[in-house]
């Protein structure tokens, strides 16, 4: 998720790079860098921390030319320093990368890279492009990427300088990850965005995957994964300047729920070795005899990360045959809890800045226990306090109501807990690594119910009340998808085990009270099942989430949201796609301010 920009043509090049970046920030922000080829060498400026510390610098250190490269940076490989920002160049001087996404077996790579005696001086994945894109280069950038790209697997899009170039030219890849150009009169532009281009033209071109671009004064030249040159069709963009900030969609929540099989497939890559079946983190090492002398795990969090900790729980349960207990934050310091070294402590918040998970955190270490931060925003205050940290790929989410950071931490926890049955000594079985390859598709399936979710949103816009039922690892989706409605639609909510029903809140059930339901695994579905043929024997509406057939359903459900099955691991994050969807639908419909429901804040900083 970080933001990329570029320019050739015959303005200044650093004002222009900079107001491209300073329209990008919000996509991630802890370092941003330009580099710029100038006398025919690479010159670079780079600087941790907001933009305005880079704007700073380069009021200092001012640098000039006509074409270079800009990058503020969301860390995922290497943690949020100088060293590590981006532009990023190679061992020899002669190339200079910015880089959005991840290049998943950048280690094998580098080992090999290293072996050759090109010198690595930074953390990140993104130095392996820039050392192998030079290994290859004798004067025609384009021709130096395009003989690297067979040898990069993973999702990105980067765009490159070279000193030594037989033209000005700047170089762009997209592989997966969105890349657009912007074509001027005698000047081109690239960005991660077209947000970053519109102040300067609304002619664009949006690459393919598998795409190079060249872009010099005279124009753009494209070549397909293939080699073959290509042309792409230009477009006219008419987005006013708020949809462009949102990528063309009406509210960031939407935008956000969006970008799941992304945020969820940045999550475990590069972390997993599909071959080998090897877990392994960037920052957080607990090492095996750690890991044998844990007699308990404790997950801290709030709100919806709450949620996640108890998807977490059976995770890692299973997983491990490890005990967990979950807490509330705001519970866990006044009691006064059990904790020691024999026990791990995960805090888990999306913005690491949550006061009530901090404190908890805190309390923990006080009690001599091993602290881990699961969190989306690199170096915030969980991160701080943590002997090691798991981060979620999301990028920054905008919207106060919690989605792609809610998917990404159920997929941090599953790596969480394969990760602890591996230091245990487990085998770590090819089907749970299977499942997971296969969940960014599995996610993009469940958008495609959005058309079905705006049905039923017209219809339960006006409810006074919800309930949503879950058994087993469905019942923290059900509490998500309860949690979504209210805080964005106000309309009020509750989540209930399916099975307890029976105990008391079968009372509440009329022909007026809609019921949603989550029917999968191979533990629940019949039971989830029986529990809802007591609620249509009371008239109740009931719709249902399920990934088996929608015909075994039949008598039980007015509605069926069929998702593609996964495992009865990651379920949930498949399932709770189409809640998320239908609350955004519904507050959509009922005028709610979505993005910033009224009473909330994104990070909760008092207690
Ligand atoms: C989720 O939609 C909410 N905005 C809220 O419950 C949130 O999850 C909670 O405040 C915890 O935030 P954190 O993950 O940043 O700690």
């Amino acid at each position: 998720m970080c933001g990329i920009v570029g320019y050739v043509g015959p303005r200044p090049v650093v004002p222009l790079l900079l107001e491209g970046l300073r329209r990008l920030e919000y996509r991630g922000y802890d370092s941003a860098g330009v580099a710029v080829v100038e006398d025919g060498a690479i010159a670079r400026q780079r600087a941790e921390g907001k933009l305005d510390r880079l704007v700073e610098r380069l009021a200092s250190h001012p640098l000039s030319g006509r074409y270079g490269v800009a990058h503020t940076r969301w860390a995922t490989h290497g943690k949020p320093i100088e060293r590590n920002a981006h532009p990023v160049t190679d061992a020899r001087g002669r190339v200079a990368v910015i880089h959005n996404g991840i290049v998943e077996n950048f280690l094998p790579i580098k080992r090999r890279l290293q072996a050759e005696g090109w010198e690595f001086s930074t953390d990140t994945d993104t130095e392996v492009i820039a050392n192998l894109v030079s290994s290859h280069f004798d004067g025609d950038l384009a021709a130096a990427v395009r003989r690297a790209l067979p040898e990069l697997e993973g999702m990105y899009a980067c765009a490159l300088v070279a000193a030594g170039s037989r033209e000005d030219e700047v170089v762009a890849v997209r592989q997966g990850t969105p890349l657009v150009l912007g074509v001027g009169a005698g000047e081109q532009f690239l960005a991660s965005d077209p947000a970053a281009l519109l102040a300067h033209t609304r002619d664009v071109v949006f690459l393919e995957n598998g795409d190079v671009a060249r872009l010099t004064r005279e124009g753009i030249a494209i070549w397909d994964a293939t080699g073959r040159a290509v042309e792409r069709p230009l477009q006219r963009l008419n987005w006013d300047p708020i949809q462009i900030e949102k990528g063309g969609f009406k509210h960031f929540m939407a935008k956000e729920i969006h970008e799941q099989p992304q945020a969820v497939r940045d999550t475990f890559a590069g972390r997993v070795d599909f071959e080998s079946g090897e877990i392994a983190f960037d920052w957080l090492e607990l090492s095996r005899e750690t890991v044998a002398s844990l007699r308990r795990v404790q997950l801290l969090a709030c709100g919806t990360s709450w949620h996640a900790a108890l998807v977490g729980k059976f995770l890692i349960e299973e997983l491990t045959r490890l005990p967990v207990e979950v807490d509330y934050g705001s519970e866990y310091r006044y009691r006064d809890p059990i904790a020691d070294a024999s026990v791990l402590v995960v805090g888990i918040s999306q913005s690491g800045e949550t006061i009530d998970t901090v404190w908890a955190m805190e309390a923990a270490r006080e009690r001599g226990a091993r602290l881990v931060a699961l969190a989306n925003v690199p170096g915030s205050q969980a991160t701080r306090i943590a002997e090691g940290v798991l981060y979620t790929h999301a990028g920054p989410e905008i919207g106060v109501a919690s989605t792609k950071a809610f998917t990404t931490q159920l997929v941090a926890l599953y790596l969480l807990a394969l990760y602890l049955r591996q230091q245990l000594g487990r085998p770590i079985e090819r089907e749970l690594l299977a499942a997971l390859a296969h969940l960014p598709q599995a996610v993009a399936g469940a958008l495609e119910l959005e058309r079905a979710t705006d049905e039923l949103a017209r219809e339960l816009h006006t409810a006074t009340d919800v309930l949503y039922l879950g058994r087993g690892i469905q019942y923290p989706i059900a509490l998500e998808g309860a949690l979504k409605l209210k805080e964005i639609s106000y309309i009020h909510a509750e989540g209930y085990p399916a099975g307890e029903m029976k105990h008391g809140p079968i009372a509440l059930i009329d022909e007026h009270l809609p019921i949603v339901a989550l029917a999968s695994g191979r533990r629940t579905f019949e039971k989830v099942k029986s529990n809802l043929q007591e609620v249509k024997a009371r008239d109740g509406r009931v719709i249902v989430v399920t990934d088996r057939d929608p015909a075994d359903l039949d008598g039980v459900a007015d509605h069926v949201l069929a998702v593609p099955a996964v495992s009865e691991l990651l379920q949930p994050i498949v399932n709770v796609v189409p809640l998320q969807l239908l609350a955004y639908q519904i507050g959509v419909r009922r005028g709610a301010d979505v993005d910033q429901p009224r009473n909330l804040a994104k990070s909760v900083t008092v207690e």
